[in-house]
């Protein structure tokens, strides 16, 4: 397995262009199976769960180009030879669960192995439940697997969810889209994720109102046809390489997502006294002052500080003087970060959803290891600032969501390099 090693403590300056985003492409890439012509999707980052999405399509029949030098993809999905997602696949990878809304639309059956828990929490499916039975499909759930069945088509419906859930809103979205009737969505998510599969769903034919509100509407249409779609940039890759100059100090430019996605998360960077310049599609970071101010962060739903950020956030706070304090209100355990960090000689304490973290003065480079996609990444960034070497192990979570994470460092000047 790949470790990653950092000598920490150099100053970054240089450029950062941010790849497409991973949750926008594993919730755009099942739309293939709502058509039968070809879904073309560009700026698709390379990454293992884009492979393991690709290797999901395919056990179900579907036809992919993947070009990784011209970040394109092409989806054919003629025919379902299959309407089972392998419990095998799933287990990877929690966003196999969005198969199961255009199963259920296309082909009126699925069997969508459980996704199970991960790192992070049980993260339960039961909303996508909920909603899918609101369209009329038959769910039980048996030896592990979803088991669905619809008779004849998907019925609109009235669907009000008691919780924002991003998966759940995104498989109701695709799966209404092909239903007979109009869908109203209630409480939906916001992301700017669900507003790319919007538009994207749009620019095949499909017809939804609402787009980025809490309120969705969608009007059942007979076929979606072709398009070609621009995966969004990815805002939590953009926000998280905006903390390497700020943890590192530096000046850094990083371009390629609209930095209107990451208002709540600027407004934070800024309150520690950051210094930002901020365009529609690129953004500028510099560290001018010597000793950040702290913080306090409540996580929410979009447009709230999104929870992917969290993790990051908190490694630049290590720094800060006094007091932050981080309350993790989406998932019951996201601060697997925290013990790692405290092996560099963070002092963070955990009560409960509430981390509370004084400010030291520095980090000393330790063995560490990752847990999940955005715990590894913080271990990264407090590398970049601590004396001596920092060896970050099982990686494999990192390629999960960053594309070519050493590269884009090393090129602003991070001494950083990946080994076996
Ligand atoms: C998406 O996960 C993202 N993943 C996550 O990013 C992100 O953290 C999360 O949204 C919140 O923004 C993808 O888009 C592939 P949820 P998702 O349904 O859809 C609970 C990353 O690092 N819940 O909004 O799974 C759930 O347990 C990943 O890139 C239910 O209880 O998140 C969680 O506590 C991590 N029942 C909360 O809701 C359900 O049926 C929010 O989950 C569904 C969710």
């Amino acid at each position: 397995m790949d470790k990653i090693s950092i000598k920490g403590q150099r100053q970054l300056s240089g450029e950062v262009k941010i790849s497409g985003a991973k949750n926008a492409c594993l919730t755009l890439m099942p739309l293939s199976i709502l058509l039968q012509e070809t879904l073309e999707l560009t700026n698709v980052p390379n990454l293992s769960d884009i492979i393991t999405m690709q290797t999901l399509l395919r056990s179900l029949g579907s036809y992919i180009k993947y070009n990784p030098e011209k970040n394109s993809l092409k989806l054919t999905t003629k025919n379902i030879t299959n309407s089972t997602a392998d419990y095998d696949i799933v287990r990877k990878m929690r966003a196999s669960i969005l198969v199961l809304g255009p199963l259920l639309a296309r082909m009126g059956k699925a069997s969508v192995s459980l996704p199970g828990g991960c790192a992070i929490g049980a993260r339960p499916v039961d909303l996508h439940l909920f909603g899918l039975e609101k369209l009329g499909a038959k769910l039980k759930l048996k030896d592990g697997y979803i088991i669905g069945n619809v008779r004849g088509r998907l019925k609109g419906a009235k669907i009000k969810f008691p919780f924002v859930s991003v998966g759940a809103t995104e498989n109701i979205i695709m799966a209404a889209s092909l239903a007979k009737g109009t869908t109203i969505i209630k409480n939906a998510a916001r992301e700017p994720e669900v507003v790319d599969l919007c538009n994207c769903i749009i620019s095949m034919g499909g017809k939804i109102d609402g787009v980025g509100s809490s309120t969705i509407i969608i009007d059942g249409v007979d076929h979606l046809k072709h398009t070609t779609h621009n995966v969004m940039g990815d805002r939590i890759e953009m926000g998280t390489f905006m903390l390497a100059p700020a943890i590192a100090g530096g000046k850094i430019k990083i371009k390629g997502c609209n930095t209107d996605y990451l208002n709540s998360f600027i407004e934070k960077l800024v309150e520690t006294g950051v210094d930002i310049k901020k365009n529609k599609n690129e953004i500028i970071v510099e560290k001018n002052i010597d000793v950040l101010n702290p913080i306090n962060v409540i996580t929410a739903p979009y447009p709230g500080f999104p929870t992917d950020l969290q993790a990051q956030l908190m490694t630049l706070t290590c720094f800060s003087k006094g007091i932050s304090k981080f309350e993790e209100k989406i998932f019951e355990n996201r601060f697997m970060h925290v013990p790692e960090l405290i092996r560099m000689g963070a002092n963070i304490e955990v009560q409960g959803g509430i981390a509370k973290v004084t400010g030291v003065s520095k980090l000393k480079g330790a063995p560490v290891m990752a847990t999940d996609l955005r715990a590894s990444v913080s271990l990264i960034l407090a590398g970049l600032a601590s004396s001596g070497e920092t060896v970050i192990s099982r990686v494999y979570h990192l390629d999960r969501g960053y594309e070519n994470i050493e590269k884009k460092l090393s090129n602003c000047g991070a001494n950083i390099r990946r080994f076996k």
